[in-house]
């Protein structure tokens, strides 16, 4: 037996439960693990409410974790009892133990933590997607991203001004603002008190951004596609307020030949040689000094409800873990 937090039906945090399940040994190819940290991301909300379908209930929440091999199955050679590992996979996370597929793990470099394993494989190989693959953020680039203050936003901002881009975030408080602007804002809008729109073509001097990342959605659209440039790209990679609704494809036209793309990581990790490229690019980065983890809260696993509670609240600020 081990613990986990199941959904049984969804709903609001408190269908969030803490229970005893059953883990099996390792099959084919695949890991068992002991969870040392697991990472909470407000995907695990979506789930939780229904608005993203999981393929069944009851299920375990959670998508990103690190811990220690217990076990191996037949088949697997290149892990071992005791190797440190993490991982982004299917839900199932918010759990002391489960059994893996090996080729989803990667080991964990001994200089990065298990907690910043657990925050890193969802969120920061995102960023790495976000800035690296969907558009490649360079010297002098101009980017909006909504949410700077957030688990993605933190890690986002410190990664594009590495890139040498000029960062622009957007947060809901007087507190994120300090925050965003201490983790590679360059200017930072309190988007509930301030027209964001208004305030990147200050800002900007008219010249508007080349790439907005939008892990909010509903409430800033069609705010976002007004940040863009002539030909500039919209990423809408989340939607933390609501979906974006539906509108015509003329919009992008008529904002100056905008592109505009819906990512998701899976398409960008789907491969071995993907996801070893994204984790070798991010640690090392992490280990270079260009990014720091910032884990501002901690819950235990059993706690998982009031974790959800503050996400959801927008009261957390960058990554949050979950001890089992
Ligand atoms: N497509 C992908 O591959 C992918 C992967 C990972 C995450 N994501 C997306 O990235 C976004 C950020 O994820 P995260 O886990 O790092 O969360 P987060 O940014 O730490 O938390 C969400 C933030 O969104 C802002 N927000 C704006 N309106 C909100 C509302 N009505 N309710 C709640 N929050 C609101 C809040 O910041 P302020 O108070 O500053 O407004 C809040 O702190 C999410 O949309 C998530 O789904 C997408």
């Amino acid at each position: 037996m081990t613990k986990a937090v199941r959904v049984h039906k969804v709903g609001g945090p408190e269908v969030l439960t803490y229970e005893d399940v059953e883990v099996g040994p390792p099959g084919n190819g695949e890991v068992r693990i002991r969870q040392h940290a697991v990472g909470l991301n407000f995907i695990d909300v979506y789930f939780r409410t229904g608005l993203y379908k999981a393929p069944g209930l009851p299920f375990i929440a959670g998508n990103e974790a690190a811990g220690e091999v217990l076990a191996v199955g037949p088949g697997v050679t290149n892990f071992h009892p005791g190797d440190r590992v993490a991982y982004y996979y299917n839900l199932g996370g918010y759990a002391s133990e489960r059994v893996i597929p090996a080729d989803k793990l990667v080991k964990l470099p001994d200089h990065i933590t298990y907690e910043q394993g657990a925050v890193l494989m969802l969120k920061g190989l995102t960023v790495w997607y976000l800035l690296h693959k969907t558009f490649k953020v360079e010297q002098g680039h101009r980017v909006l991203i909504h949410a700077a203050a957030g688990g993605i936003g933190l890690l986002a901002c410190q990664w594009a001004r590495a890139l040498g881009a000029h960062v622009i975030g957007t947060v809901g408080s007087k507190a994120k603002a300090d925050l965003a602007l201490a983790n590679g804002c360059d200017h930072v809008i309190l988007y509930n008190e301030e027209n964001f729109v208004e305030r990147v073509k200050q800002i900007s001097r008219g010249e508007l951004c080349d790439v907005v990342y939008d892990g909010v959605g509903k409430t800033t659209f069609p705010g976002s596609l007004s940040c863009l440039r002539p030909r500039g790209l919209f990423v809408s990679f989340g939607n933390a307020s609501g979906p974006v609704p539906p509108f015509p494809l003329a919009e992008l036209n008529n904002h100056g030949s905008l592109f505009a793309t819906r990512p998701k990581l899976n398409d960008y990790v789907g491969t071995r040689k993907e996801l070893l490229e994204g984790a070798d690019t991010l640690f090392a980065a992490v280990i270079n000094g260009k990014l720091h983890v910032p884990i501002n809260h901690a819950y235990a696993l059993k706690d998982a409800a009031k974790a959800h509670v503050d996400l959801e609240s927008r009261a957390t600020t960058g990554a949050a873990i979950l001890r089992p």
